[in-house]
């Protein structure tokens, strides 16, 4: 057995396909998780894969008494990977104290508790959000192209977060970390048996789709085909969720296994391909037989032109790369969809 790894929010999307990956790699894990936005039966669906079930903590890690008694719980953890956020963008916009209470709070807690417990590093969720739109001549977009402004309070918590990290190891702290900046992740185990759940009418352009083929919604819109690409819609690097989650084991393991050169280590988590919403539905009526009901309509507020990333740091570094075919991620969304359903 491997080391021990807290993972939190180790119940939502990325975090589960993440714990299956570190269990199915030899680490033992250990998830916390407020169950705000989860469920606890994710942790049947994991145990399923991997037949093992993670250990787990209904906690907050906002609530730094009950956080500190996980780590006296499980003695030993020696690395942190830090999902636990909230994540919606329009909804940062109208609670940003919520967002930046939550944010914020719980990466301080973490990073306070790493040194007193010996944790060796953590690694940070975070998002290509924090390019903004880059220009034409930065795309695809590499780990220094210039940080922009951030569009929604929850954009600036992701900047903010890499800005606290930077500066505690900075100043000294024992600790090292490897921040990933995801593209869009996207797709489910291809067991079918943890995957994407969202609350309500989906915000995402994936669940959005699957739950539109699977007769839930009516139709899909694609938020505008006049932008200045190719087909008119905008582009994005979706990455397939289960090659996301790899990335983290590599960048676990090179932390754990003394191999970081640098205190802190950035890496963009993505195909290093641009992808049209139009060419993505394309791709899932091919791959999935379905014939999807949608209409063109108008731009998103706050929408991204195009974004992809240049990935050649993460293949290089940490050896990892995404090689999972679009079609292939497609299906996997809509067997999870059908799954739901049942
Ligand atoms: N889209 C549609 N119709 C929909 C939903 C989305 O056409 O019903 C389009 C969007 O306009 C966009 C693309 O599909 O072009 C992807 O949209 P998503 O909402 O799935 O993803 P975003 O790229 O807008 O945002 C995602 C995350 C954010 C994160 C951001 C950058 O949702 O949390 O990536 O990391 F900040």
């Amino acid at each position: 057995m491997k080391d021990t790894v807290l993972v939190t929010g180790g119940t939502g999307f990325i975090g589960s396909h993440t714990t299956v990956e570190l269990q199915q790699a030899g680490y033992n894990v250990v998830i916390v998780d407020n169950l705000s936005n989860s469920n606890a039966d994710v942790l049947d669906g994991i145990e399923k894969i991997t037949g093992i079930r993670p250990a787990f903590e209904k906690v907050d890690c906002c609530d730094m008494k009950a956080l500190e008694a996980v780590f006296e719980k499980y003695n030993g953890i020696k690395g942190i990977i830090h999902f636990a956020a909230s994540k919606a963008v329009g909804e940062s916009v109208e609670k940003p104290l919520m967002y930046y209470r939550n944010n914020l709070n719980s990466l301080i807690n973490l990073l306070e508790l790493m040194p007193k417990y010996g944790v060796k590093g953590i690694i940070f969720s975070s998002s290509c959000t924090v390019y903004g739109q880059p220009d034409a001549e930065n795309l695809p977009v590499t780990e220094s192209a210039p940080i922009k402004k951030a569009e929604s309070p929850y954009g600036n918590t992701k900047q903010v977060n890499e800005e606290i990290i930077q500066d505690y190891v900075n100043s000294g702290a024992p600790i090292k970390s490897i921040i990933l900046r995801y593209f869009n992740p996207i797709g489910s185990h291809p067991t079918a048996y943890i995957g994407e759940l969202p609350n309500g009418v989906p915000a995402n352009l994936i669940p959005y789709l699957t739950q539109t083929a699977a007769g839930i919604r009516e139709c899909l819109t694609v938020f505008g085909d006049n932008y200045n690409t190719p087909d008119g819609s905008c582009i994005r690097d979706y990455i397939y969720v289960v090659d996301l989650a790899k990335a983290h084991v590599c960048a676990m393991a090179r932390i754990l296994d003394g191999k970081a050169e640098e205190p802190v280590e950035i890496f963009n988590i993505g195909t290093g391909h641009g992808v049209s919403v139009l060419e993505l539905i394309n791709s899932f009526e091919r791959a999935t037989g379905v014939k999807l009901n949608y209409k063109i309509g108008e731009r998103r507020a706050g929408d991204i032109e195009a974004i992809w990333g240049n990935v050649d740091k993460a293949n290089k570094v940490l050896g990892w790369s995404a090689n999972t075919p679009l079609d292939e991620v497609l299906l996997s969304a809509w067997n999870w969809q059908k799954h739901l359903v049942k």
